[in-house]
């Protein structure tokens, strides 16, 4: 199957992202939320990024007004009647995902693919509230979506071949790399990476360094980009915290136990980046 038409669930900061990197690939692109305010956001978010790029001498105005003119706003799911491939990037709330794709189910052609974004719930399940379950996979893309170069792709049970090669070429044409997992809590990279980050927290909770040694480590001594605390302020502290709850019940290994700083944090409402205030204050 050739992906013409790539659908979008969720205009946030994953999804508005997924959309940009699919209509700056040549897709036509419709990109969906439950409200204009939120589709607007979404929208007002892309073009601003592109901007950047346009005043770097990256792009062309007229590139950047051929990407926007790909995206067809929507607030309303039977728009995806048209979509040969649809991408979910809602809230990481299992009630929400199953209705979702139960509702993409009954809306969009026999032939579409359904993928989620989920980094942690487990694609077989999302599967199972569909008819196609052979059609359902994980699509994970990393914060922020146009400039992280990988997409963990996750095979469930049920996901046919088929199904799974047409969502690689899908990643290589939006220019990314794919790196396949299994449906296992967390998948690779947040079993891989928060870990890191708990023990990061940890070290602060315990008193062993302060914020700004423990991000100093990972910078300085590790070349990471960003220390882990100041990239869990980027993911957002409660889905820091969703995704150890995941890993800790779904594998029932007490070393996955979410740090008691990072519970108290998210109670607060400290929620990194997007509330203005988490190990850092923005
Ligand atoms: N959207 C689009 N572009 C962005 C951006 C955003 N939110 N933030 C930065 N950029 C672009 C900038 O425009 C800039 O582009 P050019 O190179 O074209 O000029 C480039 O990224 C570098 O940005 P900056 O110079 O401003 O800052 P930086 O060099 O410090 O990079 C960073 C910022 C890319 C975020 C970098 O710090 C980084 O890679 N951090 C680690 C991010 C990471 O680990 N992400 C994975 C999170 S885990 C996840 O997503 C999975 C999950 O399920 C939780």
């Amino acid at each position: 199957m050739n992906v013409k038409t790539f659908g979008v669930i969720g205009a946030g900061q994953m999804g508005g992202g997924i959309a940009q990197v699919a209509a700056t690939s040549g897709l036509s692109v419709i990109l969906h939320d439950i409200s204009q305010e939120f589709v607007d956001r979404g929208l007002v978010a892309i073009s601003a990024n592109l901007q950047r790029g346009v005043d770097k001498g990256k792009m062309s105005l007229e590139e950047k007004k051929a990407i926007l003119s790909r995206i067809t706003p929507s607030t309303n799911l039977l728009s995806m009647q048209a979509a040969d491939f649809v991408v979910e990037a809602a809230s990481e709330n299992e009630e929400i995902k199953f209705k979702i794709f139960a509702q993409l189910d009954e809306i969009c052609p026999g032939r579409a693919i359904l993928a989620s974004n989920t980094s942690s719930i487990p694609i077989g399940r999302i599967a199972s509230r569909t008819r196609r379950p052979e059609k359902v996979i994980g699509m994970h893309f990393m914060n922020p979506v146009p400039v992280m170069k990988l997409v963990e792709v996750i095979r469930a049970l049920p996901t046919t071949d088929e199904t799974y090669d047409i969502t690689i070429q899908l990643v290589e044409k939006m220019g990314k790399t794919p790196a396949e997992a299994r449906d296992y809590p967390g998948f690779l990279a947040n079993r891989i990476l928060l870990p890191m980050i708990n023990e990061a927290i940890f070290c602060l909770y315990q008193g062993v360094g302060n914020r700004d040694a423990i991000d100093s480590v990972m910078k300085l001594g590790m070349n990471h980009p960003m220390g882990p605390l100041a990239l869990a302020d980027l993911i957002g502290l409660d889905t820091c915290l969703a995704i150890l709850n995941t890993l800790h019940q779904g594998l029932g290994d007490p070393k996955y136990r979410p740090c008691p700083l990072l519970r108290q944090y998210v109670e607060a409402g400290w929620l990194g980046r997007k509330t203005g205030r988490g190990f850092y204050s923005y």
